[in-house]
């Protein structure tokens, strides 16, 4: 059963054609191809197969970031409540999970909750969950593309907000995407906003490969899929048996790499078009920045937050960070 607040709410901010979905699917596929250095963008690893699949991973012994994050949330309500106070609207960027949202509401005491996702269906889903768990509250779930600013439901006006976004989704993006989503945050939550954001954290290089090669080989079939949906959607040919799930540690970039490793001399077609790869070429999937506190504190004030808090979990593999609207000032 939704709650009142539920049913009476929703707003779309998102183009639901889904020949325009395609279409970007296809151009992005092509032209990711056609380059040198073969590489798709990582948001194509989700439709419905990869979104369940990415569930798989998080519950895995080797993919430690989820049970990590939770952790934190589960100690530091104290801390929370503190510094974020009762009262403000707490804004998901991304569909709630059951887990890790309902620590933060409990901790807070919000006045209500806006989860912001792309997907209509995943976002009714978890608004729907959440509003049976904390019947009191508001709840005004938005389909929105959140990578832009988004306009948020009249009923929130006048709160100040909390943005959420846990899971270090932001080391999935290279960092001038990473600033301009930390600023089109900072746009949609307005002055004497807070953002609490998960970022995962630099380590022992096996550890992290472990993490994204696990041993039950969950993390290659969420990265075949790709392949999979590719030859489903755009009528190719890949021959996925022949592309290696392969998880890197660039040291440079400070980042695991995923990539689909050719076993063998390959040539397919996407959508009539050829392509070939060489005997270990690759295609480049995924990218999954990790952070000290000095990047950590370098990205968030490029996107215009100012930190005020950082909590780890007991084994510091993982950070929270609690950050506040910075007022735009001169330099110094
Ligand atoms: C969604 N994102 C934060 C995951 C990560 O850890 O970068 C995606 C993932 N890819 C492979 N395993 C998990």
């Amino acid at each position: 059963m939704q709650s009142e607040a539920l049913e009476t709410e929703g707003l779309s901010q998102v183009d639901r054609d889904e020949n325009g979905v395609a279409h970007a699917f296809r151009e992005d596929v092509l032209e990711g191809l056609s380059q040198k250095t073969k590489a798709v963008p990582a948001r194509w690893l989700y439709d419905d197969a990869g979104s369940e699949l990415f569930e798989e991973i998080t519950r895995l012994p080797e993919y430690y970031p989820t049970r990590a994050e939770t952790e934190i949330l589960e100690r530091r309500g104290g801390d929370f409540a503190g510094l974020i106070g009762r009262g403000r609207a707490v804004v998901e960027f991304g569909s709630g999970s059951s887990v890790k949202t309902p620590l933060l509401l409990r901790a807070i005491a919000p006045a209500a909750y806006v989860p912001l996702d792309i997907s209509g269906d995943f976002l009714r889903a978890a608004a729907a969950d959440l509003a049976q768990n904390f019947p009191q509250l508001p709840v005004h779930p938005v389909e929105a593309d959140f990578t832009r600013p988004v306009v948020l439901p009249e009923a929130v006006a006048g709160l100040p907000m909390l943005g959420f976004f846990p899971g270090s989704t932001i080391g999935n993006m290279v960092a001038r995407t990473a600033v301009d989503l930390l600023r089109s945050m900072r746009e949609t939550l307005g002055n004497g906003s807070m953002l609490l954001i998960g970022m995962d954290l630099i380590k022992d290089p096996a550890v992290l490969t472990a993490a994204y090669d696990d041993t039950r080989g969950i993390t290659a079939r969420f990265n075949q899929n790709l392949a999979h949906r590719i030859n489903r959607e755009l009528g190719g040919t890949i021959p996925v048996d022949k592309l290696r799930h392969v998880a890197r540690w660039n040291d440079t970039y400070a980042r695991i790499e995923m990539h689909l490793e050719a076993s063998e001399d390959l040539a397919f077609e996407i959508a009539g078009r050829s392509f070939t790869m060489a005997r270990r070429e690759t295609i480049h999937t995924e990218n999954s920045h990790k952070f000290d506190r000095r990047s950590q504190y370098t990205l968030l004030l490029a996107g215009g937050w100012t930190p005020v808090e950082r909590w780890l979990d007991a084994q510091q593999r993982f950070s929270l960070l609690l950050a506040s609207a910075t007022r735009p000032r001169n330099a110094p």
